[in-house]
């Protein structure tokens, strides 16, 4: 039994098997209607809690078609109808969970919870985005840029905007897959991490920054734990780091631009980019319900 907290945890070649299994389940699924069960249903007789404290369209739908198409059985609540929002420990519901289900997602505004949930669970738990990193997300980006473009080992990475969870878990990642990662934010944003780094570089000009990358990475302004942020001096804070045409034209020709969704035209992105990329977009999207199939399998063996 394995969890799925953050990628810094897990070596590279766990990740490896994560992927290379991705491909064989993706694979095994063409032309299959989306609710027929897989041939070789992995979670048969199990049931999985999707715990959500924040809204989710991708990653609820893609878990929870992703348990039913293994064959198993999910339970997906939001915590405001659960005790936890009476002010019940996660630590408590951790142990009475485990006596009712064989897997946890979580999805919560405080890391904190998820590493309390994984401590006093005796089922494995995967983090489905925290305040702090959305590891299944950035699997999935790798998947999608090898599928699309082929080995992201010694490619320039560029993240643009924000420096939130998913730009955290991309920092976890660019050692371990061998990458060359650069962040472009203000400093005002700077990631909590430490940027600077064998694989990690921190460049406050976006024109600098984006010079020779094979991928430009972007994401929304707001994240969800950050509603309390004044929209307007945000926008103008982070204005010079939107994906444009003229910014993307630093780039190299071929390079791709990826966006985990949900996307804000004319913020972090130009709507002329979005519409160039949007295919881009949706496979990474599709492919959370493949990769994450992957890890639950992970997970259980
Ligand atoms: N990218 C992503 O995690 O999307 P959701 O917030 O819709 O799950
Ligand atoms: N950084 C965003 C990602 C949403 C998938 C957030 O945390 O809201």
């Amino acid at each position: 039994m394995k969890n799925f907290l953050d990628i810094a945890e897990i070596n590279l070649n766990e990740l490896r098997i994560i992927l290379d299994e991705t491909v064989h389940l993706k694979t095994s699924r063409i032309e299959l209607p989306k609710g027929k069960i897989d041939a070789k249903p992995v979670l048969n007789g199990r049931i999985v809690a999707l715990l959500f404290k924040k809204p989710s369209t991708r990653t609820r739908f893609s878990f929870d078609v992703g348990i039913n198409q293994m064959g198993g059985r999910s339970i997906s609540v939001s915590s405001s109808e659960m005790q936890l929002s009476n002010a019940e420990k996660m630590s408590d519901t951790a142990e009475v969970l485990s006596n009712y289900v064989d897997m946890i997602v979580l999805r919560t505004d405080n890391h904190d919870e998820l590493l309390d949930l994984e401590k006093n669970s005796t089922v494995p738990i995967i983090n489905g985005l925290t305040d702090f990193s959305h590891p299944c997300q950035v699997l999935t980006d790798i998947f999608t840029f090898e599928e699309l473009v082929g080995s992201i080992k010694g490619k320039k990475v560029v993240w643009l905007g924000d420096s939130n969870n998913v730009c955290n878990s991309y920092l976890q990642s660019a050692e371990k897959f061998d990458f060359e990662f650069t962040v472009s934010c203000p400093k005002a944003v700077m990631p909590v991490k430490s940027i600077e780094s064998s694989h990690c570089r921190y460049e406050i000009d976006p024109e600098k920054a984006v010079k020779g990358a094979d991928l430009l990475i972007t994401d929304t302004w707001f994240s969800m734990h950050q509603n309390n942020l004044d929209r307007n001096q945000r926008t103008l804070l982070l204005k010079d780091y939107s994906i444009t045409t003229d910014l993307l034209m630093r780039a190299k020709p071929e390079s791709l631009v990826f966006h985990c969704m949900p996307l804000y035209r004319e913020k972090e992105i130009s709507s002329q980019v979005v519409d160039q990329f949007f295919k881009v977009f949706l496979s990474q999207a599709e492919n959370r319900l493949h990769v994450q199939k992957s890890i639950m399998k992970w997970c259980f063996s």
